[in-house]
């Protein structure tokens, strides 16, 4: 039996009247990067909200090494170790670079990610370090993003459209990145656009259609064809 970080099962989730999951279920095995996929809609961020607390969900639908956390606070999953890059980037605009980093830390959880690594990561951070967040490039605040999660040494780690948005080079950098970053056991969630991207940095796949799974499987295991029907629901 493979240990199991999260446990997704008839995931429901909903802004006011309007329901944008329907039933979503969804395993994810320690270590590994999974990739979700879908079109503009299909309900890749409110997952991803719902696995970080930000959306209530029913307590039993997400669990979390075994417990349940799918009503819990975010800052209190947070603590327990999932940290979200969000969609957007979300950095405070007031602050500097390093302040947004020392921020994801405040969790206080212990582990190997400080200031250091996350400099000897992006080096260009540390260059920038005291300037404020909004002085970056958008791909350098996309580095302080994804630097600032890292600070709360998660064991699981989502990524919500990472690449949207930045140059080519910068993407090829970040996703180089990758590796280091999901090396020693942590598990990661990567939303993306860019299905051949999605494809050739997981080991799964799960795509989402009008808030429901309609493809899931091995990533190097699935046809142009069948993606296609998944993604936008022509046969
Ligand atoms: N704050 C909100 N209030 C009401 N409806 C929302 C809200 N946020 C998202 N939705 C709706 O929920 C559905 C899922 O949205 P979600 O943002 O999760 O999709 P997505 O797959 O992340 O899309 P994208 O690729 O554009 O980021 C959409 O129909 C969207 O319009
Ligand atoms: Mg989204």
């Amino acid at each position: 039996m493979p240990d199991m970080v999260l446990e997704i099962r008839g995931l429901d989730a909903h802004y006011g009247d309007f329901q944008a999951l329907y039933g979503i279920d969804m395993t994810v095995a320690r270590g590994e990067m999974l990739a979700i996929i879908g079109a503009n809609g299909a309900g890749k961020t409110t997952l991803l909200r719902s696995i970080s607390g930000l959306m209530k969900n029913g307590n039993d639908q997400i669990r979390y090494n075994g417990a349940p956390i799918g009503a819990m606070r975010a800052d209190l999953v947070a603590r327990l170790g999932i940290a979200l890059v969000p969609e957007g980037r979300q950095l405070f605009p007031s602050l500097s670079v390093e302040e947004n980093l020392v921020i994801g830390g405040q969790v206080g959880r212990k582990g190997p990610w400080s200031l250091s690594e996350i400099y000897a990561l992006f080096p260009i951070l540390k260059e920038r370090r005291h300037q404020p967040s909004t002085s970056l490039s958008g791909g350098q605040q996309q580095m302080v993003a994804i630097g600032r999660a890292l600070m709360a040494n998660p064991d699981l780690i989502l990524f919500d459209e990472i690449s949207l948005g930045l140059a080519p080079v910068i993407i090829k950098s970040i996703y180089q990145a990758l590796p280091n970053i999901v090396g020693q056991g942590m598990t990661a969630l990567i939303v993306e656009q860019d299905i051949a991207r999605a494809l050739s940095v997981s080991s799964r796949v799960y795509c989402l259609q009008e808030g429901r799974v309609s493809l899931e499987g091995a990533s190097g295991g699935i046809s142009r064809a069948e993606i296609s029907r998944a993604y936008f629901g022509v046969t």
